[in-house]
């Protein structure tokens, strides 16, 4: 969705920006651009379409230059192409822009105060750009007013960064919506849509709220209102180390943040747990959430699967009946509520458009809320009543993996905080049981191999699979489903595997894969059976059982775990299938076409 970056001061300003959209090159990738500002205060604009390392190949990394924005682009109007790539510039190049959100009223502007101006883009930000460079020049103000005024007619998302060759040594940014901060240094200023992009060169940070401004110099930062009321905030210190942004000696961040997963398990159980040993959240969430009569997940994407496996714990553990919803469904067609409803946001980034639509709608009914998230001071962490962190470490692959087991491990640890509370005793030791996970992932980790073997048998040549499983191991097939498609462009499917035979089962052909997932007792024949229906239409089936459940000639046989907490173990064989299946297909794991991690537009 976009990430941008904004430097004033000393130092080499395109290498700040270029490091900058590289670190946030996750959030889009289709192309970039720079601007940055010569000491005679004039403009050099890079733009190329494709990735950073694209626009890098372009750039003179020899101009002195002591301010510079820049983009990298995730397509929202427009294709991707350089003519769209950002900066937009003013059709006079006094003034350019980067922005990051969707402008909703785009159309209205131009036809009420651009009809005689030629576009060079399709864009809605080069309208933005152009009201601004219109009013300037009508109303003869200065950029910054230029800028507030266009503000007052602008309607929609943005986090915006601009430049007016007008004014030397300061730019403007603005928030609605969509992410930004602003980074402290001691003879520069920055602003960026995620601190990953300048915690090497500052880990002080500001936060912009929505419906602020902010000037930038090198010497200070002032934020205010849009009504020009000056606002005083105090800076935080980032918990990001730089080191873990790097992918080190991995060939992928997906594959690294993979292995990572037990060491999030052990460390979610250490955050969590209090002097006694016991899994605590605090006391005034609790008493919040079991006065619910209701509690419903909202998520998308995996964020939305982990809440299936959250549902299972919330009922059995806490005994409070939960719904689970795709978020943007939610926005605009909610269900009828109970009383007493209680909103648990799942979401990675803390920044998803979709879910935070849901939260600033839930907020106005007046209800209570809690986000689960990896990203502290992010969008939904702050507006939420309560907020609990994965504790996973950046995620920079597009495709999650270890956000989706932490959201899961947090939810259990949730449920068995509540249930504590209530005196039941579920009979799972959860701090002991979720040990024995870490290691279970890590024998299967180490197994990787084998899997990769098995992903070259099944999956590089199909056009679809399926994912198939009951219960537990029907929300991870949602997941393995959601893994194998997203990367490697297989057409893949997560079933009920039950339900295959009421139409989707007319699919399977000679040799279609079909990867089962076996952790349930009381459905692990049934299961059984649906493989044997499959299999006698031609699938070409591969099976992952948990010892206890498993059989000889099952293709994985996976280290038992406590039922409940197989989805944290039985997914990560299938996210290394994804990920080898992508490899031998001859695609980029990390950024897959079309996608963008972090999706701030509706
Ligand atoms: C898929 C994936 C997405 C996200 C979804 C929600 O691998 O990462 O489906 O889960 O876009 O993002 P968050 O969790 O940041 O709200």
């Amino acid at each position: 969705m976009c990430g941008i970056v904004g430097y004033v001061g000393k130092g080499n300003v395109q290498e700040v920006l270029l490091h900058g959209l590289e670190k946030l090159e996750y959030r889009g990738y289709d192309s970039a651009g720079i601007l940055v500002v010569d000491a005679d205060n004039k403009g050099h604009l890079f733009k190329e379409k494709g990735r950073i390392a694209d626009l890098l190949a372009i750039v003179d990394m020899d101009i002195d230059a002591h301010v510079g924005i820049g983009h990298t682009r995730w397509a929202t109007h427009g294709v991707p192409s350089v003519e769209n790539a950002h900066p937009h510039q003013s059709t006079d190049g006094r003034f350019t822009l980067v922005h990051n959100g969707v402008i909703e009223n785009f159309k209205e502007i131009k036809d009420e105060y651009l009809q005689d101006v030629t576009f060079v883009s399709q864009t809605d930000t080069e309208i933005v750009v152009q009201l601004i460079g219109k009013i300037a020049a009508e109303e003869n103000l200065n950029g910054k007013e230029a800028l507030r005024r266009a503000l007052s007619i602008v309607r929609g998302s943005y986090a915006f960064a601009l430049v007016d060759t007008q004014a030397p040594n300061v730019f403007y940014a603005a928030k609605n919506k969509s992410p930004l901060l602003i980074g402290l240094g001691d003879d520069f200023n920055v602003v960026a849509s995620d601190a990953m992009a300048t915690v090497q060169i500052t880990n002080q940070y500001v936060e912009i709220h929505d419906g602020e401004m902010v000037t930038l110099t090198a010497e200070g930062v002032t934020i205010e209102t849009l009504n020009g009321k000056t606002i005083a905030r105090n800076p935080y210190t980032a918990q990001i180390d730089a080191s873990d942004l790097e992918k080190g000696t991995y060939p992928y961040y997906m594959l690294k943040e993979i292995d990572e997963q037990p060491a999030v398990m052990r460390n979610i159980v250490q955050k969590y747990q209090n002097e006694e040993g016991r899994l605590t959240v605090p006391e005034d969430l609790v008493t919040a959430m079991l006065a619910a009569d209701r509690i419903h997940i909202v998520a998308c994407g995996t964020s939305y699967h982990s809440g299936w496996v959250g549902k299972h714990y919330l009922e059995k553990f806490a005994q409070i009946p939960t719904e689970v919803h795709v978020a943007s469904e939610f926005s605009y067609n909610p269900p009828l509520l109970t009383g007493n409803p209680f909103f648990v946001f799942l979401t990675q980034s803390g920044e998803t458009a979709d879910s935070r639509q849901v939260l600033v709608k839930v907020k106005e009914w007046g209800y209570p809320s809690l986000t689960i998230t990896n990203v502290a001071g992010s969008t939904l962490s702050r507006e939420a009543d309560f907020t609990l962190l994965l504790h996973a470490g950046p995620e920079i692959a597009v495709a999650s993996t270890k956000a989706y087991t932490a959201q899961i491990a947090v939810l259990a640890v949730l449920s068995d905080a509540l249930g504590a509370k209530l005196g039941h005793d579920m009979g799972i030791n959860m701090v002991r049981e979720l040990g024995i996970v870490a290691t279970a992932m890590e024998a299967v980790i180490d197994d990787k191999e084998r899997i990769g073997e098995l992903a070259n048998i099944y999956l590089p040549n199909t056009r679809n699979a399926f994912y198939i499983g009951r219960g537990l191991d029907y929300y991870v097939s949602m997941e393995a489903a959601l893994k194998l498609k997203e990367i490697s462009y297989i057409q893949t499917e997560g079933f009920a595997a039950g339900e295959l035979k009421h139409g989707t089962i007319a699919l399977i052909e000679e040799g279609t894969p079909v990867l089962a997932i076996i952790t349930q007792a009381n459905v692990a024949s049934h299961t059984r059976g649906n493989i044997e229906e499959v299999r006698s239409r031609g699938a070409n089936t591969c099976v992952f059982a948990m010892e206890g459940l498993a059989h000889d000639n099952d293709q994985v046989i996976l280290p038992a775990v406590h039922p409940a907490l197989a989805p944290l173990l039985t997914v990560v064989p299938t996210q290394l299938m994804a990920y080898y299946a992508t490899l031998a297909r001859g695609y980029d794991v990390d950024k897959p076409r079309n996608l963008a991690k972090s999706v701030t537009v509706e």
